[in-house]
């Protein structure tokens, strides 16, 4: 898939997976809703390819669903605060950060979140036991150049202007509001962490809850897909989802891990995207046109009623 705009690395993105993700879902969908948006890699790919018009981008994070919606709706007022936090790192880089995380976290100021996500160690957002943002800078690099996030931020928001309702809600109830002409793709917090808080993210997530809410969404009717659990080498990691959802679970390589390459270990990571039953008519019969296609790309095997999709 041609690059796509990304303003900022945010761990658990699904930017290098969409295109592999996109080839299960529907082609055509009258409003396409991301319950976990995050920074809704999925939504502009969709966007860059007209598969829908109209998006709902919903994550419990306030603060980052408001800085998406400034990226996507006032691009310009967000590239000018970013260029200004920006610009005013230079003498003392660190101390520099460390004030604009204090300042954010009195503040949720959505335009000082830019600069910290841009800024933070890998990308990735930590919240102490406060809900205060405690991600440390790194010190290697000074975060995204303004000349190209603004080059992101347009892409972004030329992609989805004027097409996205904007919400902070709870999954459970942007899933209730949901209607049969929606389509849903999700993309909760990882789970394999203690409790229910994991600190990459700004909450956690109920397996049980979850359950409920698939199955409220069968009955309804409404087509979604989920990214959820996976395996690394001989390690699985999530919670199987119950076989009494009639979910069709297609497993997606995302790659080798050059640490185990390096010890001659095979050790393959694997994410899983389970399809809703009424999801599976539509695209099982792509599924066997795009194998007659590319042969040699795509291994598909159907196995224990599990489709694998082995993609380079
Ligand atoms: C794996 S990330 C999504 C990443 C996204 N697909 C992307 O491309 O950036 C999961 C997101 O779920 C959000 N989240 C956690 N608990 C939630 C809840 N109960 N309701 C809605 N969103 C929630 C987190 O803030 C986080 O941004």
């Amino acid at each position: 898939m041609a690059s796509l705009p990304h303003p900022v690395q945010y761990q658990g993105s699904k930017r290098n997976l969409v295109s592999d993700i996109l080839r299960f879902l529907p082609t055509r969908v009258e409003r396409f809703i991301e319950p976990f948006a995050g920074t809704a890699a999925v939504s502009v790919a969709v966007a860059s390819r007209n598969i829908s018009q109209r998006f709902w981008l919903n994550d419990l994070n306030k603060p980052l669903v408001e800085l998406f919606e400034l990226i996507v709706e006032r691009p310009n007022e967000i590239i000018h605060a970013y260029t200004d936090v920006w610009n005013a790192q230079h003498q003392d880089a660190a101390r520099h950060y460390f004030e604009v995380r204090e300042n954010f976290n009195k503040t949720n100021d959505p335009k000082l979140f830019l600069y910290l996500l841009a800024r933070c160690v890998k990308g990735s957002v930590r919240y102490n036991s406060e809900g205060l943002f405690n991600q440390s800078p790194d010190n290697r690099r000074k975060g995204t150049h303004p000349d190209k996030m603004r080059k992101n931020i347009e892409g972004v928001s030329i992609l989805l202007k004027g097409k996205c309702k904007f919400t902070d809600l709870d999954y459970r109830e942007v899933l209730a509001m949901a209607e049969s002409s929606d389509f849903i793709y999700m993309d909760p917090p990882y789970q394999g962490v203690c409790g229910n808080r994991d600190s990459r993210y700004f909450s956690g997530i109920h397996f049980d809850d979850f359950v409920l809410a698939l199955e409220d969404l069968n009955k309804r009717g409404i087509g979604f897909a989920i990214s959820y659990d996976g395996k690394r080498g001989s390690k699985s990691f999530g919670t199987p989802l119950p076989e009494e959802l009639g979910l069709k679970k297609i497993e997606i390589e995302v790659g080798r891990s050059s640490q185990a390459t390096l010890l001659g270990r095979e050790e393959i990571t694997i994410e899983s995207l389970y399809l809703s039953p009424n999801l599976q008519h539509e695209c099982f019969s792509e599924l066997e046109s795009y194998v007659s296609r590319v042969p040699k790309q795509l291994t598909l095997l159907e196995k224990h009623g599990q489709f694998s999709a082995l993609a380079r």
